[in-house]
């Protein structure tokens, strides 16, 4: 059924293993995330940009996820990634999604923590749970000297002010990682004493890693070798994913993985197969492309088969 995240935060935390939050935007990723679910037998979560939500409209992707559910008897939480304004967050909620992320994180920390506030006010009153994002999540441009990043990533002491303030559910940190295929320029680094210290100080509140998508080399140079450009990409190591599921990160964000997956699957098939044009043929091999990532995902890196 369509649940919030409550338990299988306060069930993840407790037996260091993640949540998968996969970003969804048509049928196909949908099925290929929750077809992986199913054969782990794990509960998951299934979250909506804005852009997806424009760009599908709000009512395909309910649906869809209502569908899902239906189809594959799963426990699904349906969120609000990254949303900017208290009325995308009371949009959602008032649609029906069971979790939303407000994204103060551009705010000085006082305005981040009112807004914050403000939709954990109305989420909580219909039964909806929040996310709240503390720090900025560099991108690779901003990665000019790890110094001057790490400037932006969470103070430890204003997390558990940040919490206590707003009663948030649940706190994306930054800790070094960044959105895209983009992650890092040398050698893969993330701030695990920070966020050994932000758990520390606020144990019983799940954390959430956003960017943390290990930008699989397979699907790399699988695009790469069918047409595709896009040198250099770099994610984070799945040893690392791992490691940040023992202190305190309980939902793990991918965007980055499934477009790899399912682009890198209809540049090979497109290629490999040039009389074809019927988009089941190549949305079907990128379907399964998914659904093996994710299985793997689930299993291998986040540690949530079973749960
Ligand atoms: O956090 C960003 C997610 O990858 C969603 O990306 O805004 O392009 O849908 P999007
Ligand atoms: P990736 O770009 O690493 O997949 O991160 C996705 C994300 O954080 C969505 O909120
Ligand atoms: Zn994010």
């Amino acid at each position: 059924s369509l649940i919030t995240t409550k338990e299988m935060f306060a069930k993840a935390l407790k037996n260091d293993y993640a949540i998968g939050a996969f970003n969804v935007n048509n049928m196909e990723i949908i099925q290929g995330i929750v077809d992986a679910a199913k054969e782990e037998n794990t509960s998951l979560i299934l979250q909506v940009s804005a852009g997806a939500r424009k760009y599908a409209k709000p009512a395909y992707l309910l649906k869809l996820v209502e569908a899902a559910i239906l189809d594959t008897g799963l426990d699904i939480a349906l969120h609000l990634d990254h949303g900017e304004d208290f009325d995308i967050c009371k949009k959602c909620v008032d649609d029906g999604f069971t979790s939303v992320m407000i994204d103060g994180s551009k705010h000085p920390f006082e305005e981040n923590i009112r807004l914050t506030k403000e939709v954990v006010d109305y989420a909580h009153s219909k039964g909806v749970v929040v996310e709240a994002e503390l720090g900025k999540l560099a991108g690779v441009e901003d990665n000019i000297k790890v110094d001057a990043r790490s400037a932006t990533f969470t103070v430890p002491e204003e997390a558990a002010e940040f919490v206590e303030k707003t009663g948030v559910d649940s706190l994306a940190v930054a800790i070094g990682t960044s959105h895209g295929a983009y992650k890092f320029k040398g050698e893969p680094y993330l701030d695990f004493e920070r966020l050994q210290k932000i758990h520390q100080l606020i144990p019983d509140t799940p954390l959430v890693l956003h960017g943390a998508s290990t930008v699989l080399p397979e699907f790399v140079q699988k695009c790469n070798e069918y047409g595709g450009n896009i040198p250099g990409a770099q994610g984070v190591p799945e040893d690392m994913i791992k490691e940040a599921t023992k202190h305190g990160i309980c939902k793990v964000n991918i965007d980055t993985d499934l477009r790899l997956a399912m682009t890198a699957e209809v540049r090979k098939h497109l290629i490999e197969h040039p009389e074809d044009f019927d988009p089941r043929k190549y949305l079907g091999p990128a379907r399964d492309a998914i659904k093996r990532m994710v299985q793997h995902k689930i299993k291998n890196v986040l540690n949530a088969s079973n749960i």
